[in-house]
């Protein structure tokens, strides 16, 4: 029966930080395996910690006095892992000079950590499978059998059935090494560890530089929560040297953090886009809520400018009152996507203008196939169709009232000549 206060103490003397419920399950089956001489496969993403669950599993083994080795299967060359692992004789390849003992031979009495294991060729996976099962091998350019008792340990951050599936794996080595199997949890699995992480990383990185401690505010501690982090603790722990080298100002907020985190291909990467992140509140914004707002913002102002073009056309043009009455609007428009050019050049600004950038922009989402947002698109539709035949009569009365001179029509329409001319054109005025 292992204790939590066993667990703790393993953590401690591994430099384990966190608390996690799936971190603990994972210690805890590395430390029941251990003593056992049981092969273990342990798989969890690139980065999430696997390679002390190895030296966890060795240390707290019958074997602990023996060696222990950890190969990266991945960084060796197919030409030459066979001879690594098992050994070659003189002779037995061109440039082997000098016979040579294996991993396999020297850690005779030990452990070995073959990481990356899916990355190992088919005819090293046979070689091994053999060990596995009776302890025997034969080194490169051999005949002779040779015995040795090490045990397995494994790592992966691939889908081995996977692998399995697709050739490139052997399903009899698979179910071999993953007798004891041991989930390595993601670090966004792993709730708040992920902020006592940054805090011992950045707290190292502080006296290796010399530098002050970072430390988060509750928002930025939000935001590491929420990261996705692909590179898990690897990418965590560079994330947390960068902050501490770069950053002038030591208390990060959620703003600054962001900077430092690059953006994910998913909808969590919105909010910070919009730079909101002063507030947890808006993290969960799906880019089909952002959609609905601005929909929803634009039939308002819809309907705002619905109401500013009765009022003008009633009162015979755009008065001071009326600009005054909807500034707020106008504002809106400014920093939003309207074109500036024609207020800011313009004094009397152009409504027409205005009606005319909102409908392309509801109508530019016509592709979306959400039935509620064609419902909202064609409603504001129909109201551009009212607003575009109001739109018509003020134009036919300005060039009326300037004797069809276009200039003056469109100065005091608050348009620029040639938006005129287009508009003269599109609604086909005499
Ligand atoms: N729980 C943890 N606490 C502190 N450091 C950790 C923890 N897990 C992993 N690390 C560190 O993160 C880095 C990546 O771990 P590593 O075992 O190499 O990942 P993997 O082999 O799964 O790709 C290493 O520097 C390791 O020391
Ligand atoms: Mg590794």
């Amino acid at each position: 029966m292992i204790t939590p206060a066993e667990i703790q103490s393993v953590k401690q003397r591994y430099g384990i930080i966190g608390n996690s419920p799936l971190l603990n399950q994972a210690i805890l089956v590395a430390m029941q395996a251990a003593p056992t001489d049981m092969t273990v496969l342990i798989t969890g993403e690139s980065g999430s910690g696997k390679e002390s669950f190895s030296k966890i599993i060795h240390s707290l083994s019958l074997r602990k006095h023996g060696k222990f080795i950890a190969i990266n299967c991945g960084a060796i060359p197919e030409g030459t892992i066979d001879s690594e692992l098992f050994g070659h004789e003189k002779g037995s390849f061109t440039g082997a000079h000098e016979a040579r003992k294996g991993y396999f031979e020297v850690t005779d009495g030990g452990s070995i950590f073959l990481d990356e294991i899916g990355e190992m060729p088919l005819g090293t996976q046979a070689r091994l499978l053999r060990v596995l099962e009776n302890g025997e091998f034969i080194k490169v350019g051999s005949s002779k059998v040779q015995k040795t008792n090490v045990r397995v340990i494994t790592a992966t951050n691939v889908n081995l059935l996977k692998a399995v599936e697709k050739g490139k794996f052997r399903e009899d080595l698979y179910y071999r090494l993953n007798t004891v199997p041991i989930f390595v949890p993601p670090l966004r699995e792993r709730g708040e560890d992920v902020v006592l992480l940054f805090r011992k990383f950045t707290g190292d990185f502080s006296e290796k530089y010399h530098v002050k401690p970072i430390s988060l505010d509750a928002d930025a501690q939000n935001i590491l929560m929420r990261y996705g982090f692909p590179g898990n603790i690897r990418q965590l722990k560079n994330i947390a040297e960068q902050i501490s080298l770069l950053e002038e100002n030591r208390d990060v907020n959620a703003q600054t953090l962001s900077k430092y985190l690059p953006a994910e291909s998913s909808a969590s990467r919105l909010p910070m886009a919009l730079g909101s992140g002063s507030s947890g509140d808006h993290i969960d914004f799906s880019e089909r809520d952002l959609l609905y707002k601005v929909l929803f913002d634009m039939k308002k102002d819809m309907n705002d400018l619905k109401k500013l073009v009765l009022e003008s056309y009633q009162n015979g043009g755009i008065n001071s009152t009326i600009m005054q009455k909807h500034q707020g609007l106008f504002e809106d428009m400014d920093s939003g996507f309207s074109q500036k050019e024609p207020m800011e050049s313009n004094p009397s600004y152009s409504v027409p203008l205005v009606l005319e950038t909102q409908k392309s922009n509801a109508l530019n989402n016509e592709d979306y196939e959400e039935e509620s947002i064609e419902d909202i698109v064609h409603e504001e539709d129909d109201n551009s169709l009212s607003l575009e035949k109001k739109e018509k009569e003020m134009i036919v009365r300005a060039l009326r009232k300037h004797n069809n001179k276009r200039k003056y029509a469109a100065s005091d329409l608050g348009i620029s000549e040639r938006t005129l001319y287009r508009k003269i054109k599109q609604y086909e005025i005499e």
